[in-house]
């Protein structure tokens, strides 16, 4: 199978990671990759938002599949261009990428399929945003409607900045953003990714993640794209993915699929598990950067056999997932400056000494890129993600510390809290 991933960052090294480890997987292109995804792929430098261009390269390579990474080009409309060119294609339409990409859709989906979610109100002005923060109260949660990688969203006891935010957001939308802005109750408890993968009818999903969505220890500091990662979740309730599955997951597909608009690919629930129940806190519709990287490092079942059966619409038929009994955390080292104003251009060193000889250890690159010298240049806000599996996540934990301990980059900073807590729990 000739299998195209789009994208560049530690996600989709990871997911060229898996797909190079799958006998069926012939060829493995990615673009536009990254350095470190060039040494598993080979590396095609084409706009990822142009759905005439990445159709035109997977016809070009004859590929079996194309795997479709971020949300901009879903929502840009590349996977409808690559399936109008008769190649089965992971990851949603525009018109269902949607869920991800506005949030006032996705509260409407919710509503239409009784999902469990925050109350909250759509507004334009500044006097319904707020009213709207008046009525549920502090602490504010107030999110940009459009795409804003993981950064348009406000949670904060301070009126006036809630306000501030607020404005922003309806003054100067972002691409794909309709000057809208979405202020919801404040939902409490933790916070659980949960993926599930989709052809439209059948929802198979994969095993649940914890993101740490902060910029500093403690979850001090500004919302960032996730700072780290690790899988299992030892201290989530017993039935937790099957309720999800019953209460969220299927409810969405099929209310995606009755109003014409089937969703295909990965459906991404951000849920709070609050003192009153389960609640999605987002979708997305791609897998979760970077709690990809623990999942995709703990699942056994052959990934390209997958998403193909997926793309192609008989998930019904794949047998039940296989997975590691290992656990699995990732570190993120992002540059200096992440989130506001990252910087770039610096030599990063220590790439080989942070892997493990036994493979337990392994760097995935994000916004990494190679110099005519053959050095490997920091080019992004997330510059790696160190992952490592474990019998346990303390022995995960530890592996995936001592591989950033190698990592040489000026500035660069990383949590050192990521599934801290959770490893001592499950002592
Ligand atoms: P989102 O982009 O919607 O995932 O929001 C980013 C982060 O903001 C989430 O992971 C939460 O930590 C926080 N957040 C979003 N919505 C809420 C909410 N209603 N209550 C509390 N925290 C929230
Ligand atoms: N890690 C959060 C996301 O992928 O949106």
């Amino acid at each position: 199978m000739k299998v195209l991933v789009i994208g560049g960052g530690a996600r989709e090294h990871a997911l060229c990671r898996s797909l190079s480890q799958d006998p069926a997987v012939t060829e493995l292109h990615c673009a536009p990759g990254n350095a470190g995804i060039a040494q598993l792929a080979t590396v095609h430098p084409v706009d990822q938002l142009s759905g005439t261009e990445v159709a035109a390269l997977a016809r070009q390579l004859a590929a079996d599949l194309v795997v479709v990474g971020p949300e901009a080009p879903l929502v840009a409309g590349v996977a409808d261009a690559v399936r109008e060119a008769g190649i089965p294609v992971f990851g949603p339409g525009r018109p269902a990428a949607r869920l991800e990409g506005s949030k006032a859709f996705a509260k409407d989906v919710m509503a239409g399929a009784s999902v469990p979610t925050a109350r909250s109100y759509v507004c334009t002005t500044a006097e319904e945003a707020a009213e709207a923060l008046d009525a549920f109260g502090a602490p504010y949660v107030v999110k940009d409607d459009g795409l804003a990688a993981g950064k348009g969203v406000v949670v904060t006891a301070d009126r006036a900045a809630a306000l501030a935010h607020a404005a922003a957001c309806m003054g100067a939308p972002p691409a794909g953003g309709w000057g809208r802005v979405v202020i919801e109750e404040y939902l409490d408890g933790p916070e659980v990714s949960l993926f599930a993968i989709t052809d439209g009818t059948t929802v198979l999903p994969l095993q649940p993640a914890q993101d740490f969505k902060r910029a500093l220890d403690g979850d001090a500091g500004p919302n960032t794209g996730g700072m780290g990662a690790y899988s299992p979740l030892p201290w989530a309730p017993a039935g937790l993915v099957d309720e999800v599955l019953e209460t969220v997951l299927q409810p969405t597909v099929d209310e995606l699929r009755r109003r014409g608009t089937p969703f295909s690919g990965l459906l991404y629930a951000g849920l709070a598990l609050t003192s009153r129940g389960t609640r999605v806190i987002e979708f997305n519709a791609r897998f979760g950067d970077p709690e990809t990287q623990v999942v995709l490092a703990r699942l056994r079942t052959p990934l390209a056999g997958l998403l193909l059966a997926a793309a192609t619409g008989v998930l019904a038929d794949v047998p039940p997932l296989r997975w590691a009994e290992e656990a699995a955390v990732t570190v993120v080292v992002a540059a200096e400056g992440y989130p506001a104003a990252p910087r770039s251009g610096d030599v990063i060193e220590g790439l080989e000494r942070a892997e493990a000889a036994d493979g337990s250890v392994w760097v995935l690159h994000a916004g990494t890129a190679a110099d005519d010298a053959g050095r490997v240049l920091s080019a992004g806000g997330r510059v790696l993600s160190v992952t490592a599996t474990g019998k346990d996540l303390a022995e995960a934990r530890e592996r995936a510390y001592a591989g950033v301990a190698e990592i040489e980059l000026a500035g660069s900073h990383h949590r050192t809290d990521i599934a801290l807590a959770a490893s001592r729990a499950a002592d």
